[in-house]
């Protein structure tokens, strides 16, 4: 078996879709979940934190991460993590957005290989539990990670996730594997692959090229086709039952994020999102996708859908997965 863990993708890989993922498929072995910022001042609320609630992460093993660029309010964050249960907190050295970046939180750090030195330093002496980190290649060139091996390898990290892409790249252009095999030359901790593997023939070519990591972490792939876990742990494309399958999870999805949230408006926001990637899974997904948007309210979408499936003999699990722009 391969070891897969899905990746964090904030508004989408919330615990409801984790929990949901694992009653209807098959294949992931533990999840990344979705950042958390570290915030100011003694107390942290629970609302803060509730995604991370233990009670709903019981479908699969969780990994919590944080992102912050304070020694402080990020041991305050992490050990308030393992108070709740969970045994490895992961940094995130890779969100690309400018808002962040610009802050110097996620890839905003990583041209500043002396800052992660120190909180590193510090936060490993603060709590108690293992420490992962998930990283680009550097924020504007691959060449910041000829300074940042040497520091991530002076620490015990549990492993170190690489997303071979820059922070300005944001998603466009391709993943430099060269620059990822560099990598897992020289990274002395467990090296984690992810990005771009949307479909089975990406993942094979991926395995052949790279069979030494330790794991594959799948995101906009997984969303856009649930199935590929399976596929890629069985090593085909075939899949039985596929329209009900997904058919189910996608009414579950509804149901569950119906109770969570305040309202209807809500829920289709939600979905609606969702259909980005879900949509590029499916043959003719522009159309379908154009059609899901105009859905005005959460019945309506509910009729859109179930045309929609309606008219699909199979589920075709070759996502191009669409541009984040
Ligand atoms: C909408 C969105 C939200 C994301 N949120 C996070 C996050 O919270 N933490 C993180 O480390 N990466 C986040 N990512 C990056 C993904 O985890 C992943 O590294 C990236 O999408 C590449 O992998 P993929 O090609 O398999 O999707 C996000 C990406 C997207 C598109």
């Amino acid at each position: 078996m391969k070891h897969l863990i899905l990746a964090p993708l904030r508004g989408f890989t919330d615990a409801v879709f984790r929990n949901a993922f694992q009653r209807h498929f098959q294949g992931i072995d533990e999840a990344l979940a979705p950042f958390v910022t570290s915030i100011k001042g003694r107390r942290i609320k629970p609302s803060h934190l509730r995604d991370l609630a233990p009670a709903d992460n019981r479908a699969m093993p969780i990994v919590p991460q944080i992102l912050s660029n304070n020694i402080d309010e990020f041991i305050r964050l992490a050990n308030t993590l393992i108070n709740l249960g969970y045994g490895e907190i992961n940094w995130n050295l890779g969100c690309p957005y400018p808002m962040v970046a610009k802050k110097m939180r996620g890839s905003g750090l990583l041209p500043h290989p002396d800052i992660i030195d120190r909180m590193l330093e510090k936060t490993l002496h603060g709590f108690a539990g293992s420490l992962s980190i998930k990283t680009r290649l550097g924020r504007f060139s691959a060449d910041e990670m000829d300074r940042l091996i040497p520091v991530f390898n002076r620490y015990p990290l549990a492993r170190v996730i690489v997303h071979p892409r820059t922070g300005v790249q944001m998603y466009a252009g391709n993943v430099d594997l060269k620059a990822f095999e560099s990598c897992l030359a020289n990274i002395s901790h467990p090296v984690i692959y992810n990005g771009d593997i949307n479909d089975l023939a990406m993942f094979q070519s991926l395995e052949s090229r790279l069979p030494v990591v330790s794991g594959w972490m799948l995101g906009r792939g997984l969303i856009a086709n649930p199935f590929l876990p399976e596929m890629i742990q069985s090593g085909t494309r075939l899949i039985c039952h596929g329209k009900a399958r997904f058919e189910q999870f996608h009414d579950d999805l509804v149901d569950e994020y119906s109770r969570l949230f305040s309202g209807p408006g809500h829920v289709l926001d939600r979905m609606k999102g969702f259909w980005r990637y879900f949509a590029s899974g499916l043959s003719d997904g522009s159309q379908i996708l154009k059609k899901i948007r105009k859905a005005g309210s959460l019945g309506r979408y509910r009729q859109v859908v179930a045309a929609v499936l309606d008219g699909q003999d199979i589920w075709i699990g070759q996502a191009s997965v669409p541009d984040e722009r």
